[in-house]
Order: structure tokens, then sequence, then C-alpha cells
């Protein structure tokens, strides 16, 4: 469902000259799959995530979502995917409600499905006791709801949230892992990215370690955790990280 091939993305930084944001990384992502993309802070985690939704273009390398190329063919790759960035970009002046319906009509839903599709969202979510309130007036909590509502409205086959959980508290944390894991009993494919080990621990069937735009590491975490000779997952990341680094200085 999505191939990625050699995908890099260099960055002309005015300060730092070019930046491999994302260095020549290869994986695969199958229906019923949940891939995970740990990395820290500017790994490379959001520029490949915002390649796959066509947001960006890759400077080398290829990535197919479906089938179509996010290159030669957005548009395509746009009608089956759900994409949830970041910035969870909640209108003020709209309530919950409205604006899930407002992205359903984009999606060209019939008015008929999109009540009863927006029924069943604000049910599994839990967003019925918000439903009416206003965008400026909604809890971080709430937006996020909100956001991951509008990134399945339309039930795209590929799913991808960049840090689905930042900011949450452990409730609305729990419900939103909750939903991703409902989402792929449905057979869809999935990729999030994080840097919290526990979510990569309970959720991900497989997962890529990425630092400095390249991925160090990828499989399951029994997998990692056993090649790497580590208890867990957060060992494994801090072995891989302090090993380039140390390989990195000498250079
Ligand atoms: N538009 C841009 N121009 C220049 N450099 C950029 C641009 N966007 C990202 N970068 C750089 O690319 C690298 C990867 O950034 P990216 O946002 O993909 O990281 P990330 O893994 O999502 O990090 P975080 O966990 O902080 O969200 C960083 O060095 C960042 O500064
Ligand atoms: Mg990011």
């Amino acid at each position: 469902m999505i191939h990625v091939d050699a995908l890099a993305k260099e960055f002309s930084d005015m300060k730092r000259g070019p930046v491999y944001a994302l260095d020549h990384v290869s994986f695969d992502v199958r229906p019923g799959e949940i891939f995970g993309l740990l990395g820290p802070n500017g790994a490379g985690k959001t520029t490949c995530l915002r390649i796959l939704s066509t947001v960006l273009k890759p400077t080398h390398g290829r990535a197919l979502v479906a089938g179509y190329d996010v290159v030669r063919h957005p548009e395509q790759v746009r009608a089956h995917i759900g994409f949830m960035s970041n910035n969870t970009g909640i209108y003020d002046r709209m309530t919950g409600w409205e604006m899930v319906e407002y992205y359903g009509r984009l999606y060209g839903i019939p008015e008929e499905q999109l009540q009863s599709r927006l029924t069943e969202i604000f049910q599994t979510l839990q967003m019925n006791d918000f439903r009416d309130v206003l965008g400026s007036k909604m809890s971080t909590g709430m937006k996020q709801k909100v956001s991951i509502a509008r990134t399945i409205v339309h039930d795209p086959p590929v799913l991808i949230f960049d840090e689905p959980t930042s900011g949450l508290d452990v409730l609305v944390a729990r419900a939103v892992l909750e939903t991703i894991a409902s989402l792929k009993a449905k057979g869809k494919c999935i990729i999030f990215s994080t840097h919290i080990m526990r979510e990569v621990e309970k959720l991900c069937d497989r997962v890529a370690i990425i630092h400095r735009g390249r991925i160090l590491a990828m499989g399951t975490v029994e997998e990692l955790t056993r090649a790497h000779g580590q208890p867990d997952i957060e060992e494994v990341f801090f072995k891989l990280i302090r090993d380039l680094e140390t390989e990195l200085a000498e250079i």
C-alpha cells in the first residue's frame, strides 16, 4: 500500500547549508499494518510523512501510495489517504460537527451517507459531549479528536498521522491509540510518527528508528530488541543513536 524507495529530501538552509532531512530511506507498509517512525526531534519524520501526503516533493527517490506515485499522480494519492499533520488547523468559528461535515463534503461523500458517517465517528471518538463547541473554545484534546475525525471521514485505505498524541493527556491519548488500533482492524494501512516508546511497543506491527534522516533499524519490536541485545525498544533506540554519533565523531 505504501512503497518508499531511496526517498530523500534535501533542503538548502541559509545558515546550515544543505540539510538532508531525509537521506535515502526505503520501506513498505501493508494493508492492516501499523508502521511507526520513531525518531528524536529533527529526525526527518514529518518530512517523510509530508512527502507521502504530497505536501512536499522529494529531491530523490520514489514513493507510491495505493499504487500511485506521489509526484506524478498527487490527486490520486490524495484521494486514497487521510493525513493528520502536526498542526491541527481548527477553524475558530466552526463547531467540531460542522468542520468534519465540511471535510466530508469536500471529499464528495453523498449527503445521505454523510450524516450517518458523522454519527458513527462522533460515537467512536467520544466526541458527542462537545459536538457543538466552537473551535475557539476547544481544548487541545478536543481539537486533536476533531482533527482525527476529519482525517478519517472519507474512510480512506491509507492513514498518515504525524505525532497524533502530542500534547494530549493519558486519557485522550489512549482514546486516540484505540482509534488507530480499530482502523488497523478494519484493514487500513497506517503509518504514524512518534517519539514515545510505549506507543510503538503497544501499537506498531513494525517500526523504523530514524535519526538524521536515516533509518538506523527496522523490524518488529521483538526483532529489534533481539538483534541489538537490548531489553526494550528504548534501549535499542539509545544504542543506535549513540553508535551513530560515535561513528560520526570519528570521521
Ligand atoms: N523547510 C525547511 N527548510 C530547511 N530545513 C528544514 C525544512 N523543514 C525541515 N527541515 C529540517 O529537516 C530536518 C528534519 O525535520 P523534520 O521536521 O522532518 O523532523 P521531525 O522528525 O519531524 O522532528 P520533530 O520530532 O521535531 O517533529 C531538520 O533538520 C529540520 O530543521
Ligand atoms: Mg515532526
